[in-house]
């Protein structure tokens, strides 16, 4: 008989779609062993107080797995670990008093669903002895150890749609349209929804870009005939010598946000290539709505596979793509890093054989 008999389930980080798909596979698959799903609220707040956790049976699941958001709430703070918080008990460390209400709440393990941000604390509370199985989500494709984070394709998907809308309305106007994309620090969504979407410029955080490079690429077109251009900038670019644009800085509170090196390419683009020029944030359109059938796969299979885990008592592991399979990474090997584009990518290469220029 296997002693996992409460399973707790969160999600924590940015909203990606499939967060439910996840939520679902656990608490179905958990049910087909016998074991009792509790829904923990908004990230490991939900762990401060009982009354912020419910028990999930696979018919409060029925009906989620296309939809977008998490039906329990998360959070995108900093990380409250050692922070000091108000409870009904008084004042307690944040990280002590999770570790208390866990075993108060008779919870036999915990899947952490989130980024990299949320599996470190899940790290550090299972090193606090919390048996934790982490369950990998963004869209930004950032998790090393895994090909693929549900999310990812998704927000592919919707930048690729945008581009191809934008794509007739620079064409009537022979202007040069320029979309700035998610994805922190790294270039994966500008990368892939470029080349699906058929840009001409892609510009990513791992190759700081030269504008007079890239306007030399659109005259280029001009005079070719193509009166137009598309430029996809992922809003971790930053020019030659330059720096990361912030709509805010980083605070006890929250991780620094970043946002507004569209506009900046647009007014610099636009001047340089002596053209009309326009810029489009797709922002936190790329986060919504219901997830691709890749996304509710990934998930889905995400969530089964973080079961068998819990139920092997195989602890500080995350989940992982690594196609065809399904497997186990530890966490201490995945966390505080950041999966950025290879330089020496296929896709970088055959991007470039095709005439898309990186700005470098
Ligand atoms: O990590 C996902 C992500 O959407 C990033 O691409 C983006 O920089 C960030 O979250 C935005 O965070 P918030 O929703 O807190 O503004």
């Amino acid at each position: 008989m296997s002693a996992i008999k409460r399973l707790g389930v969160l999600t924590g980080g940015g909203d990606a779609p499939g967060l439910n798909a996840v939520i679902r596979a656990v608490v179905k698959a958990a049910a087909g062993h016998g074991v009792e799903c509790l829904g923990v609220e908004d990230s490991f707040d939900g762990l401060l107080e009982a009354d912020r956790c419910r028990v999930l049976t696979p018919r409060h699941v029925t009906g989620i797995l296309r939809l977008g958001g998490t039906i329990l709430g998360t959070l995108n703070h900093g990380n409250p670990y050692d922070s000091l918080v108000n409870t009904s008990d008084g004042p307690r460390p944040y990280g002590e008093r999770v570790v208390e209400m866990f075993h108060r709440m008779k919870l036999d393990a915990l899947v952490t669903i989130g980024g990299d941000g949320t599996l470190a604390i899940a790290h550090q509370f299972c090193q606090a002895g919390i048996p934790v199985v982490g369950v990998p989500k963004t869209i930004d494709n950032d998790i090393v150890g895994t090909t693929n984070c549900f999310g990812f394709d998704t927000a592919v998907a919707f930048a690729t749609d945008a581009i191809d809308r934008l794509h007739t309305t620079a064409e009537a106007h022979h202007r040069i349209m320029i979309v700035e994309v998610m994805g922190r620090y790294a270039g994966w969504i500008a990368l892939y929804a470029g080349v699906a979407g058929g840009a001409d410029a892609i510009l990513i955080p791992e190759l700081p870009f030269d504008l007079a490079i890239v306007a030399e690429r659109l005259r280029e077109r001009d005079r070719l005939g193509a009166k137009f251009s598309i430029v996809v900038v992922a809003e971790g670019a930053y020019p030659q010598g330059g720096k990361i644009s912030l709509i805010e800085d980083a605070s006890d509170a929250r991780v620094e946000r970043l946002g507004g090196i569209g506009a900046l390419v647009c007014a610099a683009l636009g001047r340089l290539a002596g053209k009309e020029a326009r810029s489009v944030v797709l922002g936190h359109l790329q986060r919504g709505g219901a997830p691709t059938s890749f996304d509710r796969l990934l998930a889905t299979r995400f969530g089964g596979r973080a079961v068998e885990l819990v139920m092997e008592g195989a602890f500080g592991t995350m989940v992982a793509f690594a196609p065809p399979d399904i497997v186990a990474r530890r966490l201490d090997e995945v966390v505080g890093k950041t999966k950025t584009v290879p330089l020496d990518f296929d896709l970088m290469r055959t991007a470039r054989a095709l005439g898309i220029t990186f700005g470098d």
